[in-house]
């Protein structure tokens, strides 16, 4: 079972490319840029990786972060993230960003882009792997300041499909930013917003009615509200569930307690993620086996998410049923390995 969860093939929509950052590779680019870290070796940095919430792991994530300087950081970044994704038969993934992290350093988003999309190209080229990038708005900073994130992105709109909202979710509900994703949907942007990680089921329907989003980021709070569940599963809306994520971050006391085949099973269209792989003990093959060994997760809900991942894909009809042709040649085909 976990060499199929391992070989079946998968995409990803939810995952961080700053939190995709290996200690290794941290210390590396501390050293390449003349940075101090806070830590002295790797085993440290992992030692610290013990959060209490969502606000404990972003304040160690943005820290790791300041080691990214130039265009080379960038593309070193994202390329080791492909390479991940290729051992674990990842073959289309939309990526996410956080451009103030940087700009707020003095690095311009051209250079965060162009070290980005760099990768991404030749993640197509050299490893067959498909990819979107999504731009991602800090919702503990202003609106006004999404708005000049927006502005500077506007160069590089080719690079980017989709506007996305994360960092602190409470007490920073979607609404405080319905005016600069209307500005992004007007200029042809889809949108997705994180909501009901640790934010209630209001958010969420926030997210769909003013910010108008294609995806919901998390979403598993939706499940205390009935009304809400009825909703997404009538309109079939993708949520990008990090399992893996919500234990570490204590949305959930445990794996075995957590509700993603429950939702699976009412026709939520749920998807599987690894959030921060670098943060929160593996990539999406990991969670697949952690859900497998934890949740019993057999192999026809494997390939009901994975295949619900295909289809929420912010890619042309022509290319999700390329995609969805793999994963079904890969069933009909599987001989044990
Ligand atoms: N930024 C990176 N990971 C995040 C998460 N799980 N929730 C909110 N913001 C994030
Ligand atoms: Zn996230």
């Amino acid at each position: 079972m976990e060499h199929f969860l391992s070989s079946m093939p998968k995409a990803e929509l939810h995952m961080h490319l700053e939190g995709s950052l290996e200690p290794e590779l941290m210390f590396a680019l501390a050293n390449r840029n003349g940075i101090e870290l806070p830590w002295d070796t790797v085993d440290q940095v992992r030692a610290a990786y013990d959060f209490g919430n969502l606000q404990d792991f972003l304040d160690i994530y943005y820290q790791g972060a300041g080691v990214l300087q130039t265009e080379q950081d960038f593309y070193d970044l994202t390329w080791a993230y492909l390479k991940q994704c290729e051992t674990q038969n990842v073959i289309h993934t939309e990526p996410f960003f956080d451009p103030q992290t940087h700009t707020a350093r003095g690095i311009d988003i051209g250079v965060q882009i162009r070290g980005i999309t760099g990768a991404l190209q030749h993640g197509r080229e050299q490893l067959g792997i498909s990819s979107r990038l999504i731009l991602s708005f800090l919702r503990h900073l202003s609106e006004e300041e999404a708005f000049t994130t927006l502005e500077q992105a506007l160069p590089y709109r080719d690079s980017f499909v989709a506007v996305g909202l994360d960092s602190s979710e409470a007490g920073h509900p979607p609404a405080k930013f319905q005016r600069v994703f209307e500005k992004a949907l007007a200029e042809g942007f889809l949108t997705v917003a994180h909501a009901g990680e640790e934010g209630p089921p209001e958010y969420v329907y926030q997210a769909l009615d003013l910010l108008r989003v294609s995806r919901i980021d998390h979403g598993v709070r939706a499940a205390e509200d009935p009304a809400l569940i009825e909703r997404l599963i009538a309109e079939q809306m993708p949520l990008t569930v990090c399992p893996l994520s919500n234990v570490r971050l204590r949305v959930f006391p445990s794996l075995d307690q957590h509700n993603i085949l429950e939702m699976l099973a009412r026709g939520v269209k749920v998807t599987v993620n690894s959030d921060d792989p670098a943060y929160f003990g593996g990539y999406i093959a990991e969670n697949f086996v952690e859900m497998h060994r934890q949740l019993g997760l057999n192999r026809d809900q494997a390939v009901a998410l994975s295949r619900n991942a295909f289809e929420s894909a912010f890619v042309s009809d022509g290319e999700k049923a390329a995609l969805i042709k793999r994963l079904d040649d890969f069933v009909a085909n599987y001989d044990g390995g």
